[in-house]
């Protein structure tokens, strides 16, 4: 009987420090199968006296139930373990901060770009665009630039055959639309253009925005007013525009034009009353018709409006300066 004893306790203090349910399986062998500890006390039965017999096998089922019972106990527990575990790995803290994903915007000039379409729209100009790669007679002859002109050299622009180019301004959109419609015209064409420069003012991509408003009696006035209200709504209500002489072979007369902002006067744009000859090469008679063009560098506005100092960080793809607009 001690040892009927003393084989449960060792069982159950085995089974208490059991961590998992291959050793549980290992300690039922051990003590309850085929040849188990416990079972072997069966055997001893027939050692015994007949009237010690029933006594002894009870209290070895009795050993063997407790023995079971206790393993079938543990089991429970381990798997219980093990659920709660596993639930507490999948566990989904929901006050931890998202992962918060950059959605970007807009590259600055396009945000320049459209601003300046948005002013031009309300005024009721229309959006239009054309080529980037052209021909020199709607890039240059039809522009009234004669063949010794400087801007019609190999060293100035870029050439695909003697008669095709990369756009060196936006001014062609001017012949494609005055040959497409008829007057009156009103209408802003941004771009890219190309030239042969490359330093800290200058890049050969860049981009403009052409405007043009023909109609009749036209004058210099109206020129002003319209780059007036585009200055003011760029820069804010204290920009002014200054208009210098200047010269184009399109536009006649020609300006340089200033904008008034921080407080000094700063070059924005060539602009000019539509030259004559320009009309006669698109089929406009010039007795009727009167007009004014100018032509706007978008980086140049972003840089004087944003106090940007190298054209180059447009087009560097650099996150750390795109991100400032
Ligand atoms: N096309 C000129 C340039 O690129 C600008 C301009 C446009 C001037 C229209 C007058 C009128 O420099």
């Amino acid at each position: 009987m001690d040892e009927i004893k003393k084989l449960v306790e060792e069982a159950v203090s085995e089974i208490n420090i059991a961590k998992d349910s291959t050793t549980l399986n290992n300690i039922r062998i051990k003590y309850l199968g085929k040849k188990g500890l416990i079972t072997l006390l069966m055997k001893k039965l027939k050692d015994l006296p007949q009237d010690e017999r029933p006594k002894f096998g009870a209290l070895v089922n009795d050993a063997k139930n407790v023995v079971q019972n206790r393993i079938n106990e543990k089991l429970r527990e381990i798997s219980e373990m093990e659920k709660r575990q596993k639930y507490e790995k999948m566990a989904v803290d929901v006050t931890t901060p998202g992962a918060r994903r950059d959605i970007g915007h807009l590259h600055i000039l396009t945000q320049i770009q459209k601003e300046l379409e948005d002013i031009f729209i309300s005024m009721g100009f229309e959006v239009v665009e054309g080529p980037e790669v052209e021909d020199t007679w709607h890039n240059f002859d039809a522009l009234n630039t004669p063949d010794w002109h400087p801007a019609r050299d190999v060293q100035d622009s870029f050439y695909f055959t003697e008669n095709i180019l990369l756009r060196t301004h936006t001014s062609p959109i001017q012949v494609r639309t005055m040959l497409q419609r008829k007057p009156p015209l009103a209408i802003v064409s941004p771009g890219r253009v190309y030239r042969r420069d490359y330093d800290s003012t200058h890049l050969p991509m860049f981009t403009q925005m052409e405007g043009l408003f023909i109609d009749k009696n036209v004058t210099v006035k109206h020129l002003k007013f319209t780059l007036e209200q585009m200055v003011t709504r760029i820069f804010g209500k204290d920009a002014k525009v200054r208009l210098k002489p200047s010269f184009f072979p399109f536009t006649e007369p020609s300006y340089e034009v200033d904008v008034w902002f921080g407080n000094t006067w700063l070059e924005i744009l060539g602009a000019g009353m539509v030259d004559p000859n320009v009309f006669k090469n698109v089929g406009y008679d010039p007795n009727v018709w009167s007009g004014f063009a100018f032509g706007l560098g978008l980086e140049r506005i972003a840089m004087v409006k944003y106090g940007i100092k190298d054209i180059r960080d447009f087009v560097r793809n650099d996150i750390k300066f795109l991100e400032n607009y």
